[in-house]
């Protein structure tokens, strides 16, 4: 399982003397126990080899924009980073990030990132004093990215003066706070998320099953992974792909995750059952695939109850549990009523509702929720998109942690 300080840190390397001193910087946060993933700019290889960043960093490293596109690495690498650290930082990709322009893999993850930006920045005294460097340092600072200034001292050529890059340990201390910065509020706290939706077959082939596609529930672990936790995430089926890095556990019926949840909930500290699990499923399941006339002209599926999941680990003694309700409402206070109902009849510690008749919700990049404590007071909403909505709902597990 990764341990909650594990970070997930992009490396950028970009092209100046500096580079070689970047290995430096890799190894420091390998050694710390860190998951580093390199990205060099072109201009970087002519300064140091691409095998010794793969050596050092235990990663291959990335520098192409378009290899592996089905991954999607130009956003991903950015999304999933806890923090990305360029030392050394180029004139040119300083100008680059501030400009937002997107020529390379590089910058494409700085503009897609989620978490920090830290940069050491490396040049002839010159180049740092120069008043477009100058005012791109400046425009970098007040859009909050972490400038580790350049020291003094012996330059490439006989000169001397400010533009050395940063030390090492500079640089690590920097990103180490920067991260801390960003809250790192669930340190240690172990949190079980289930997400998508359950399929209850009816023959080989066939099943009754849902529309989740699993976006709130990633969205969930990845935002507590980055606040610090320890992140189970019990899939059932989803139309995104599970959380990169996050330990997972497939359950694709309401039984099967009925057993993925509750064999977890003593070593769990915060449940969130985001997925939709079917209520019924057939009463029995055909061997062999139905055929078309062989059901008679009106044929019915008799249906048995699933068992209540949500309802079986509240009752647990420690586990903290939150449930969804996904509701049809027609207005805000209805949803209310029926999330108050929900809460009350389950013994969950919160329920999280939302209106799926509102073209949010299911299956969409957004959603639009209200959240209410098991005795009926509304602790808070959200709406926008899922990895926000996601951290209003980790604030209110922080809330009820006390
Ligand atoms: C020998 C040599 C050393 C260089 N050192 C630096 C440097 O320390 N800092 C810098 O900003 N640019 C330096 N440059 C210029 C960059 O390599 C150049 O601006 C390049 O376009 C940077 O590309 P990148 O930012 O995409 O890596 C150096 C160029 C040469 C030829």
């Amino acid at each position: 399982m990764r341990e909650a300080s594990r970070l997930r840190l992009v490396v950028g390397v970009s092209g100046g003397i500096a580079a070689y001193k970047a290995v430096g910087a890799i190894r420091a946060f390998v050694m710390d126990g860190h998951d580093v993933q390199v990205v060099a700019t072109q201009a970087a290889y002519e300064f140091v080899g691409k095998s010794t960043l793969e050596a050092i960093s235990h990663n291959p490293v990335f520098d192409s924009l378009y290899d592996d596109v089905s991954q999607v690495r130009h956003v991903a690498l950015g999304q999933n980073a806890d923090a990305i650290v360029i030392a050394p930082a180029t004139a040119h990709t300083l100008a680059g990030i501030v400009a937002g322009l997107a020529p390379d893999l590089l910058g494409n993850a700085v503009l897609a990132r989620r978490g920090p930006l830290v940069v050491a920045p490396a040049m002839h005294t010159e180049m740092w004093q120069n008043a477009a460097t100058v005012h791109n340092v400046a425009v970098l600072r007040e859009r909050g990215v972490v400038v580790v200034d350049p020291a003094s001292g012996p330059l490439t050529g006989n000169d001397s003066g400010v533009g050395r890059m940063a030390e090492v340990h500079s640089i690590v201390s920097a990103t180490y706070a920067a991260v801390g910065r960003s809250a790192r509020d669930l340190a240690g706290v172990r949190i079980l998320i289930t997400g998508g939706g359950t399929r209850e077959a009816l023959d080989p082939v066939r099943f009754i099953g849902n529309s989740s596609s699993g976006r709130q529930a990633v969205a969930l672990a990845e935002a507590a992974r980055v606040r610090g936790a320890s992140v189970h995430f019990v899939a059932g089926h989803m139309d995104v792909e599970p959380p990169s890095g996050i330990d997972i556990t497939r359950a694709g019926t309401a039984e099967l995750m009925r057993s993925a949840v509750l064999e977890r909930l003593d070593d769990t500290d915060v449940l969130i059952m985001a997925a939709a699990v079917a209520d019924y499923r057939p009463a029995q399941m055909s061997s062999t695939k139905l055929k078309k006339n062989s059901l008679g002209s009106n044929p019915t599926i008799e249906l048995v109850e699933n068992p209540d999941i949500l309802a079986e680990a509240a009752r647990h003694p420690r586990c903290l549990v939150i449930g969804f309700a996904a509701e049809t409402a027609v207005n805000d206070a209805e949803l209310l009523s029926l999330a108050r109902h929900k809460a009350s009849s389950k013994g969950a510690a919160a329920i999280v509702a939302n209106r799926v008749n509102s073209g949010r919700g299911i299956g969409t990049d957004d959603n639009d929720v209200i959240v209410v404590s098991g005795d009926g007071r509304e602790l808070g909403r959200s709406s926008g998109e899922k990895l926000s909505v996601a951290q209003s709902i980790l604030d209110v597990v922080l809330h009820l942690r006390g």
